[in-house]
């Protein structure tokens, strides 16, 4: 029987295969000098198996029956979901005031279809719908947001449309009144016409079959998960999107990710000073 104490050490080797895993399955990588970082992670998954060493969870995870269950703890494990509402919202004044209009007068017919690509607790989508409805586009255009994320207990979670007082720092006082209301705890209740605006699902960015439907959107809202991909997952990742997006198309990054040194498919475009990767 293992005790309490005798906490696993990651090896070098250890660490090289379950890295390597780990980036094939999610696109996250560990550098180097992250091996720490990883062992601090996992261990207490090893511990709770029962296993002494992280070459026993690598085989669980790579050959066990119960491979796919122990991969969503451990993405919920591994995951960053830092987000908040009204994040980067010079993005959503872009589509709102700029790119939605220009977008519907040229629509032929059906929904005009936004993505947010990574979208954690659902602070992003949802902010997405807010600025929609202040605009008042939902009134005069048919328009459908679906949000996905890797992590299915979080999407799970976000169907709640609860949020903590953090999530909202952003977000101006004007907004937080008229579309949230006070709950239990201390948390904010998220108003259902909002939470209804959004369809919610289940994707992992770095498989072909999971983005192909989803990026047939007219905007992509991928921001702030890119950072933790190594060039390689984001090239073919932005590839896959680039194969389904209609013309034009328009994919939002987060302000520290930039996609230059990337492709070349898309062209930059500046709006109302922030920037837009272009398909034409
Ligand atoms: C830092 S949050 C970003 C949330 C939001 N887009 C924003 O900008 O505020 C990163 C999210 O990316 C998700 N993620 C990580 N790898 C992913 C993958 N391979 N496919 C889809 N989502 C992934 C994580 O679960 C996490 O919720």
């Amino acid at each position: 029987m293992r005790s309490g104490t005798d906490k696993p050490k990651l090896s070098e080797a250890e660490f090289t295969i379950l890295r390597d895993l780990i980036l094939e399955r999610t696109g996250l990588f560990y550098h180097n000098n992250k091996r720490d970082l990883l062992e601090d992670k996992l261990s207490s998954l090893v511990v709770d198996r029962g296993f002494f060493s992280f070459l026993d969870y690598y085989y669980l995870l790579k050959y066990d029956t119960t491979a796919e269950a122990e991969w969503r703890l451990l993405i919920d494990t591994l995951r960053v979901p830092e987000t908040f509402f009204w994040r980067e919202h010079d993005q959503l004044t872009a589509l709102v005031e700029v790119l939605l209009p220009q977008y519907l007068s040229s629509l032929p017919r059906g929904p005009l279809r936004i993505w947010s690509a990574a979208c954690s607790t659902g602070e992003e989508p949802l902010s997405i719908a807010m600025a929609i409805s202040e605009a008042g586009w939902f009134d005069r255009a048919w328009i459908e947001i679906i949000a996905s994320d890797i992590s299915a207990s979080t999407i799970d979670k976000t169907k709640k449309g609860l949020y903590r007082p953090y999530s909202l720092r952003n977000l101006p006082m004007n907004l937080r009144d008229k579309y949230f209301v006070p709950d239990e705890g201390g948390l904010w209740r998220i108003a259902s016409h909002i939470q209804q605006r959004v369809k919610w699902t289940t994707a992992n960015l770095t498989l072909k079959a999971d983005v192909a439907s989803l990026a047939t959107a007219h905007f992509i809202y991928c921001r702030n998960v890119f950072i933790y991909f190594p060039e390689e997952v984001i090239r073919k990742t932005v590839q896959h999107f680039f194969e389904y997006m209609p013309t034009p198309g328009y994919l939002f990054v987060g302000a520290a990710e930039s996609l230059l040194k990337i492709t070349t498919n898309f062209e930059l475009q500046e709006v109302k000073g922030t920037f837009v990767y272009v398909k034409r």
